[in-house]
């Protein structure tokens, strides 16, 4: 992540902070639509707690992009919960494309190429943590 990336990144966030409930309604919905097979994953989940915690931990990861070496044994952990909700590191693919779309459709123009390659890349350093972090608790012998 260079320092540019990272101002284009929170630059993004200033905008999309004001309209995070939207954003996020956004987001799931093109999740789902994207592959409805991930769906059965959130039929417990209380979908309006989870958008909060979502654009929250979006929050902190975009405060923390100068220092995300701080942040890999929460994303860590983060990883090791996602095998544990039947996540597989496929879907990674997937949110990372429904969230390229949610910036896409709620910033418009703002959303450059220079800005959505920043995103990609800061998403592509958090999944794969996570999913290293996954694949560890799947190799494990159980206990
Ligand atoms: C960078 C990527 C991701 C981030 C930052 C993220 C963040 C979170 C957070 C903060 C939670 C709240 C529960 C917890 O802290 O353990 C959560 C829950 C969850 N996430 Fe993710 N997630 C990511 C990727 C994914 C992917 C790829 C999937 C698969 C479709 C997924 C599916 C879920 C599910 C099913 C839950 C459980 C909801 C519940 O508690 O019922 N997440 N995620």
């Amino acid at each position: 992540m260079t320092p540019t990336q990272i101002e284009l990144i929170r630059a993004s966030w200033t905008k999309v902070e004001p309209i995070a409930d939207t954003a996020a309604n956004l987001f799931y919905g093109r999740l789902f639509a994207l592959d409805p097979s991930v769906r059965p994953m959130f039929s417990h989940t209380d979908m309006e707690k989870q958008r909060k915690v979502l654009m929250q931990t979006l929050t902190v990861v975009v405060k923390s992009l100068d220092k995300l070496e701080q942040l890999v044994p929460a994303v860590q952990a983060l990883g090791r919960r996602h095998a544990g909700y039947g996540v597989r590191a496929k879907d990674f693919d997937t949110v990372g494309a429904a969230l390229l779309w949610t910036l896409e459709t709620g910033l418009g123009p703002d959303f450059d190429a220079d800005a959505r390659e920043a995103w990609a890349t800061a998403y592509g350093v958090l999944a794969s943590v996570m999913i290293d972090a996954m694949a560890e608790v799947e190799e494990a012998p159980a206990a």
